[in-house]
């Protein structure tokens, strides 16, 4: 048995100190690769960084929209020189965030907008964070996929079922996050028993957010990432064993880590 967390986010200051033995915890419960990934030119870079380092690591390149403001316009060309290094395997974080007042939002649709046709020029997967904006969201990847086929995830999907079902009919995988293991999250269990197997993917999106019943766990790895395994095999009335294996598989082809 083994897992892929989809997301996570290891360059981050609080796994300076322990990195090794963050990535090490992980191989213990079968934990096999993760992607960090960026949010920033800087942070980008780091994500590179550490995947050379580490074998089970991989990253992912991009600007996040609630940073896209504070990117100089050099940064750009910078995180799209990022994709020719052998470890990145993925284009993001991207997306739209209507939740926090950072970034305008013509910023984050013009930053959206350059993931996706570098995704589809380069043939590269891209991963779409998604707050309080699905109807933006939709829009935009309609779009898109009027240009070519969409290779992309909703990474810590927490949408409902229609905007879950609008997103697979575009060609998106779903992924699911510690949220979908919360006590209070009844209706987003229900939005995954719904996705259909070959289209689902799983995610610590450490350090934030630990999955039940480790959420007192102030800081999320990706070691926990079988906790949301577990959630997800429960609600889909699947084994444990054949929810690792699906999701682990759906994330090599999707990361084409695997003919
Ligand atoms: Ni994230």
């Amino acid at each position: 048995m083994e897992f892929f967390d989809t997301h996570c986010h290891i360059n981050d200051k609080r796994f300076r100190d322990d990195l090794a033995e963050t990535v090490d915890r992980a191989r213990e419960q079968y934990v096999l690769n993760m992607v960090t990934i960026g949010t920033s030119l800087a942070t980008s870079q780091r994500c590179v960084e550490i995947a050379q380092q580490f074998d089970a690591v991989h990253a992912a390149v991009g600007i996040q929209p609630n940073c896209a403001h504070e990117a100089s316009p050099t940064d750009w060309e910078s995180v799209v020189a990022l994709l020719d290094e052998d470890s990145v395997i993925a284009l993001g974080e991207t997306g739209l965030d209507r939740y926090w007042d950072d970034c305008p939002f013509d910023i984050q649709e013009d930053f959206f907008d350059r993931h996706l046709r570098l995704s589809q020029q380069r043939d590269v997967p891209f991963i779409v964070h998604m707050r309080e904006c699905g109807d933006d969201v939709l829009r935009m990847l309609t779009e898109a996929r009027r240009r070519a086929p969409l290779l992309g995830v909703m990474h810590s999907f927490t949408g409902d079922l229609e905007l879950m079902q609008a997103c697979v009919e575009l060609g998106m995988y779903i992924s699911f996050a510690g949220m979908v293991t919360f006590k209070k999250s009844d209706a987003l269990r229900e939005v995954a028993a719904a996705v259909p197997a070959e289209r689902l993917l799983i995610e610590t999106d450490a350090p934030y957010l630990s999955p039940e019943p480790m959420r007192k766990q102030r800081r999320n790895e990706p070691q926990l990432v079988i906790h949301t395994a577990k959630c997800l095999a429960e609600v889909r009335r699947e084994s444990y064993e054949e929810l690792a294996q699906q999701t682990t598989k759906n994330a090599k082809i999707f990361f084409r880590l695997e003919q």
